[in-house]
């Protein structure tokens, strides 16, 4: 049965998401997958606005090449065939917020999937490109064992950031079975 209000972290990532972006503005799709993100992405930031989305797969990418062509939208879009721990070698200004949203493909190869040590460097360059107020969603996904091994090493590094850097929040479901995704939060200050 679903809850009104707390449901899904990658819910609770748009609403947070939603609060920090304003129309003309540039924002990241750090995982582009199936592309529902970007699309959501490209609707907040409206048609003067900039999405840059990052997917190391082709297949993720033309899939949502075709969502945006048939929404009119992909004059909004930069799609990068490439991984987001190359951020700063294709984003060079500030931007309002930046979604990652990790783990595998869903109807994908499972076997392709986020590793805890290019998401650290893309977080890492991320944050630095994040201006005042920006805000950073992470889904995290510990139902893998490659996703239980970001999770841990992602919040060894999470907790480490200086808070006048940034704020960083946890939001954990703690009552349901089968290791649910969680949300990071970030907001630089
Ligand atoms: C859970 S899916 C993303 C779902 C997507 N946001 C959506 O709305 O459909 C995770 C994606 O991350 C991609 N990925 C894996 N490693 C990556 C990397 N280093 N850089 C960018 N994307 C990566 C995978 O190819 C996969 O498409």
């Amino acid at each position: 049965m679903q809850a009104k209000y707390i449901n899904k972290a990658t819910d609770l990532a748009k609403e947070l998401i939603t609060k920090a972006v304003s129309k003309k503005d540039i924002v990241v799709d750090a995982t582009v997958g199936n592309g529902n993100d970007t699309l959501f992405l490209c609707d907040l930031v409206g048609e003067k606005g900039k999405v840059i989305g990052f997917d190391i797969q082709d297949m993720a990418i033309k899939k949502t090449e075709e969502k945006l062509k048939d929404k009119n939208m992909m004059a909004r879009v930069f799609l990068i065939n490439s991984g987001h721990e190359n951020l700063k070698n294709y984003v060079d200004t500030e931007v309002s917020a930046i979604m990652f949203n990790l783990g595998y493909l869903p109807g994908g190869n499972h076997d392709i999937t986020t590793n805890y040590e290019t998401t650290l460097q893309a977080i890492k360059q991320g944050i630095d490109l994040l201006k005042k107020n920006g805000i950073m969603t992470i889904v995290i996904y510990p139902g893998h064992s490659e996703g239980r091994e970001e999770k841990k090493r992602l919040l060894e590094y999470l907790c480490t950031i200086d808070q006048k850097q940034a704020n960083v929040l946890k939001m954990e479901f703690i009552n349901q079975i089968n290791n649910p995704p969680l949300l990071v939060v970030i907001e630089k200050k």
